[in-house]
Order: structure tokens, then C-alpha cells, then sequence
């Protein structure tokens, strides 16, 4: 692990110490904390180690390579096809899963769906709520599709997945008025932004940029989340962290929102921005 954690440092990844040792658990069968408490590797299992590790240092991100991707009490299938869900998105999630808690039966639409990490967090945590999914990508909707199957096999309940481009004016038409919560992680980097290779090469194109500016997505987002809310219902958009001031201000430039907030990460960095749909 001192080896592996010396080549991943040296390829740039950031907390190689961790990564080796993740690696290694997965190879083993065990959790990184039973590490120290699992026998050494066989020689099969240091081979394949040894491979795990050379494609890492060829910036394989690692959710890849386990297959799967912690997102607040979820493990999600990933892999070539969808995005690989982000820490930092856990904070709109929860934003989103504190308003659908205690609300009834909300309804609750995640737009940009991907693996279905946002929609199957509330599915799980506000287990009133009835979820709807909105993913465009085949490829993607079809990781959707197994780890929605996978969270329903788990007892929590299902959550509707809707194949539409969340661009379109008459996306959900029949929810018009009705939502309660609407969450939406877009593709929002600004096109020319210089992104890592774990991105470049194995996030999807179409879930990370959100056109020249950034704001492709979210605009048409933002116009069509206000016919969707209820009066009162509420919306959360995660952001790139250049634009705290760009999408609160697209948000009370609409004219039916109020509340207009913006939150930030722990580091600081703008990071969603919610609104509440006004009465009238
Ligand atoms: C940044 S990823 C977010 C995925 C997931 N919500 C998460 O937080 O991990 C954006 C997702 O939006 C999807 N997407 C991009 N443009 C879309 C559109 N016009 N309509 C529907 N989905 C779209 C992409 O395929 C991708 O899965």
C-alpha cells in the first residue's frame, strides 16, 4: 500500500494515502476500516491489485474501478455512461430531503437525474415523499434504472423515472403546479473550464458542461421549475462555484420567486441556490 499510495501521489491524485488503502479493501472484500484486521493479499489479489492501481495512476476514477460511489446513506452503481456523484451535491440533496421531511406526501422532481443519487436519497430519507427522476442520456438512464431497482429491492420506495430533456417547455406537464420540491443538478461548467482527467475522459460530456457560460441548463431549468412548484413549493439548482451571483440573480429576474437564497459549501464556495415559488 506504501508502494501504490507513492504512485498515486506522484500521478497527482490528491489523497493517495486513502486511495490505496480503498483499493486495497476492495480487493480484499472488506471495508477500509477492516483493513488492518484483514490477512496480507494473495497473490492473485496483488496482481489484480497491482492492475487496479497502474489504471488509477492512468486517472481511472476510482468509483470506476469499485464500481460503486458512496452518496450520503447510498452506495450507487456507476461506470462508464453517468456521472460520478459528487460530496458536494449531498448538500442540495439534504437541503432538499429537510424541506420533504414532515411535508405530508410531497412531491419531490430531481431534474438531471444521472445515477439517481439526489432522487434516491429523499426516496430513502423522506420516505413520505413520492419521486419523480428525470434523466435524458440512454446510457445513463440505464444505471438509473439498476439503482433505482436496487434501492426498491432494499424496502425503500420507488421512485418514478421519467426519460425527458428537462429543456423541454412541456417537460412534466401533467405535474404542472403540483411539485412541492424541486432539485436539479445540471451540467454547469462553463465549456472553456480546463476539468481533470477523471472528468475529461469518463464523465460524460453532456453531464458536465452546461454551454459557453455554464447557464444552458439551469435557465431553461429555472423558467420551467416555475410553472411546475405549487405556490410555495421550492426549488434547489446546484451551481459551478462562479456563479453565486449569476443564478440568484436569473432566479429573481423571473419575477415568481421570492426568497431567493444562496448557500455555500464547507470550503466556502457558492454551491446551490434556492427559492421558493411565489403565491402569485
Ligand atoms: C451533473 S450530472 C448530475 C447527476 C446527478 N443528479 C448527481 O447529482 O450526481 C447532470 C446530469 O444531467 C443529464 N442531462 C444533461 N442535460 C440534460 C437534459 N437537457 N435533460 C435531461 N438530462 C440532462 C446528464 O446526462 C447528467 O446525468
Amino acid at each position: 500500500m506504501a508502494r501504490a499510495a507513492r504512485a498515486l501521489g506522484a500521478a497527482g491524485i490528491e489523497a493517495p494515502r486513502a486511495e490505496a488503502e480503498l483499493l486495497a479493501a476492495y480487493v480484499l472484500g472488506v471495508s477500509r476500516g477492516r483493513l488492518a484486521l484483514a490477512g496480507g493479499l494473495t497473490p492473485d489479489q496483488l496482481d489484480r491489485y497491482d492492475d487496479l492501481v497502474a489504471r488509477r495512476v492512468a486517472r481511472e476514477p476510482l468509483q470506476h474501478l469499485t464500481g460503486s460511489a458512496a452518496f450520503r446513506h447510498l452506495e450507487l452503481a456507476v461506470g462508464p455512461g453517468v456521472f460520478v456523484p459528487r460530496p458536494e451535491t449531498e448538500l442540495l440533496a439534504g437541503w432538499g430531503i429537510d424541506r420533504a421531511r414532515g411535508a405530508g406526501r410531497p412531491l419531490v422532481v430531481d431534474l438531471c437525474s444521472g445515477s439517481g443519487a439526489i432522487a434516491l436519497s429523499v426516496a430513502q430519507e423522506a420516505p413520505d415523499a413520492r419521486v419523480v427522476a428525470v434523466e435524458r442520456s440512454p446510457d445513463a438512464l440505464r444505471w438509473l434504472r439498476r439503482n433505482a431497482a436496487d434501492r426498491i429491492a432494499a424496502g425503500d420506495r420507488p421512485v418514478a423515472v421519467v426519460a425527458a430533456d428537462v429543456t423541454a417547455p412541456d417537460l412534466l406537464a401533467e405535474l404542472a403546479g403540483r411539485v412541492d420540491v424541486l432539485l436539479c443538478n445540471p451540467p454547469y461548467v462553463p465549456r472553456a473550464v480546463a476539468v481533470p482527467p477523471e472528468v475529461a475522459a469518463h464523465d460524460p460530456d453532456e453531464a458536465v458542461f452546461g454551454g459557453a457560460d455554464g447557464l444552458a441548463v439551469i435557465r431553461p431549468v429555472v423558467a420551467r421549475a416555475a410553472e411546475l412548484l405549487r405556490p410555495g413549493g421550492v426549488l434547489g439548482v446546484e451551481h459551478d462555484d462562479t456563479h453565486g451571483g449569476a443564478v440568484p440573480a436569473l432566479l429573481a429576474a423571473d419575477g415568481r420567486y421570492e426568497v431567493v437564497e444562496e448557500h455555500r459549501d464547507l470550503a466556502g464556495r457558492p454551491r446551490f441556490a434556492t427559492a421558493l415559488r411565489r403565491a402569485r
